[in-house]
């Protein structure tokens, strides 16, 4: 399973990519205001696409960017203004009608989709069905309406595989590192984590009290 980060913070980015492990990237449009406001800034068009470009650069991998347009041909036009900005760009489109319908339009066009907001397995059929190259479930938001982002994983994971449908699954919407173990058993080929996720991934007391003392065992007999 591959590792993406899901924010539009360029420090944590880097950060991450430097460990060797990451993969790709996602990001929406809170994310992205939220990586603007950090910073006191209100981004112009010019701004928005510099990031998205830096933050390519920085990930050498996808990089989903969000369209905000409701309505199919404003979206499919978004969505080839998004494309243009690097070839390493996703389009990500909310499953709805006029998500459909654009997914099928940037699709054909050989631009890759992400269909986002996905909360049933019918729906990532569908989004399958109009040529996404990628679904993302989101667990944790199941999960924070008490019922089971799990299995709603273990749905989709397991209805690509029977119906061999050439789209990939991206667990999104991640809360904490079981879900990532989780999502990796049940066979995602991605998850999506926020930098905490991320960085907790790595955390183990016993690995720091380990580390500590084979340090200070060493200390004794260095030459
Ligand atoms: C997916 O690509 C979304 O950006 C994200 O995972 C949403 O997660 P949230 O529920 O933490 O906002």
């Amino acid at each position: 399973m591959e590792l993406y980060l899901d924010t539009a913070n360029l420090e944590e980015i880097r950060e991450i990519a430097a460990w060797g492990v990451l993969s790709g990237v996602t990001t929406n449009p809170t994310l992205l205001a939220k990586a603007f406001l950090d910073r006191g800034l209100r981004p112009t068009e010019e701004d928005l696409r510099a990031h998205l470009r830096a933050i390519c650069e920085a990930v050498g991998g996808p990089v989903s960017a969000e369209v905000t347009a409701l309505e199919a041909p404003l979206m499919v036009e978004e969505g080839r203004r998004l494309a243009s900005i690097h070839p390493q760009i996703v389009v990500k489109l909310p499953t709805t009608e006029e998500g459909l319908k654009a997914c099928k339009a940037l699709s054909s066009e050989g631009i890759r989709v992400n269909m986002t907001l996905i909360f049933s397995a019918n729906q990532a059929l569908l989004a399958a069905r109009a040529g996404a190259a990628y679904v993302s479930p989101f667990l944790g938001r199941v999960d924070d309406i008490s019922w089971d982002g799990g299995e709603l994983l273990r749905e989709i994971v397991e209805m690509i595989a029977v119906q061999d449908l050439p789209v990939k699954v991206i667990a999104a919407s991640i809360r904490h590192p079981r879900h990532v173990t989780e999502a990796a058993l049940m066979g995602a080929d991605i998850a999506t984590l926020p930098h905490a996720v991320f960085k907790a991934l790595l955390k183990h007391p016993l690995t720091d009290i380990g580390l500590k003392r084979f340090t200070e065992d060493w200390e004794k007999v260095k030459p």
